[in-house]
């Protein structure tokens, strides 16, 4: 889906970022999936709880593309934020940094992602600062929305899977969703093959997830950034017909 779709999208414009998280089979991220992501034109990947899922990924953090969880413990490899420059519509160069950051409703335990964020917006060189809050509640990433708003330009969520209808331009400029939604098959339970899910709920044991195949569906949202504001935000979906 990403690698019909995405190409037409990033042609258009002129930062794609995409949450990779659960791009190798479901779970986590490989380098044939990262190498997938970025050649569809992705300029920048996210992961999420899955992040070391695949041993794979280590080798991919030196990448600079490529941003995991924020709030994880000092020594862990990678980087919880890239920054990039971009070209803007008028040529010149426009800083971007994108963040990545894990809720702790409903997940494992990690560092304060509020205060985690609070700590990194006090650097001067970040430019204009994207975050992909990757959280389950839906609770947590509208109070992180509101508790960045107009201090950066963008909070999208991520993890749930399912796009929300609440789109918006918080005070100050910052551009908000609480969740992104995914790229995958429409006809599942977020991206697995229904049997196993259901198996699980009916019998509470343990069952395979497999993605499921089918028509898929992409998600995304759509944000016009300019000296750290958004001025714009938009919710994009493309369905493939069966
Ligand atoms: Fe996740």
């Amino acid at each position: 889906m990403l690698a019909s779709h995405l190409p037409t999208i990033r042609s258009q414009f002129h930062f794609v970022i995409v949450n990779g998280e659960n791009a190798a089979g479901g779970f986590g991220l490989n380098r044939e999936s990262f190498d997938a992501i970025t050649r569809a034109g992705a300029d920048c990947v996210t992961l999420g709880n899955h992040a070391w899922h695949h041993k794979e990924v280590f080798s991919l953090l030196d990448d600079r593309r490529v941003v995991r969880p924020v709030n994880l413990p000092i020594g862990t490899p990678g980087s919880g934020f890239q920054t990039f420059d971009v070209k803007g519509d008028s040529g010149a160069l426009e800083r971007i940094t994108v963040v990545n950051a894990l809720g702790r409703v409903f997940m494992e335990a990690t560092h304060n992602p509020f205060l985690t964020m609070d700590e990194l917006l006090s650097r001067d060189d970040l430019g204009s600062v994207f975050l992909d809050f990757h959280a389950e509640a839906t609770s947590e990433k509208a109070a992180m929305g509101q508790y960045l708003a107009g201090r950066v330009a963008g909070v999208v969520g991520t993890h749930t899977h399912v796009a929300t209808a609440d789109t918006r331009l918080l005070r100050g400029g910052t551009a908000f969703q609480t969740d992104a939604g995914f790229t995958g098959p429409m006809d599942s339970v977020i991206g697995a093959d229904p049997e196993g899910p259901i198996l699980r709920f009916t019998t509470e044991m343990h069952s395979r997830f497999t993605v499921k195949d089918g028509p898929a569906e992409l998600n995304g949202v759509i944000m016009h950034i300019e000296d750290g504001r958004a001025e714009f935000v938009e919710r994009y979906h493309h369905e493939e017909r069966a």
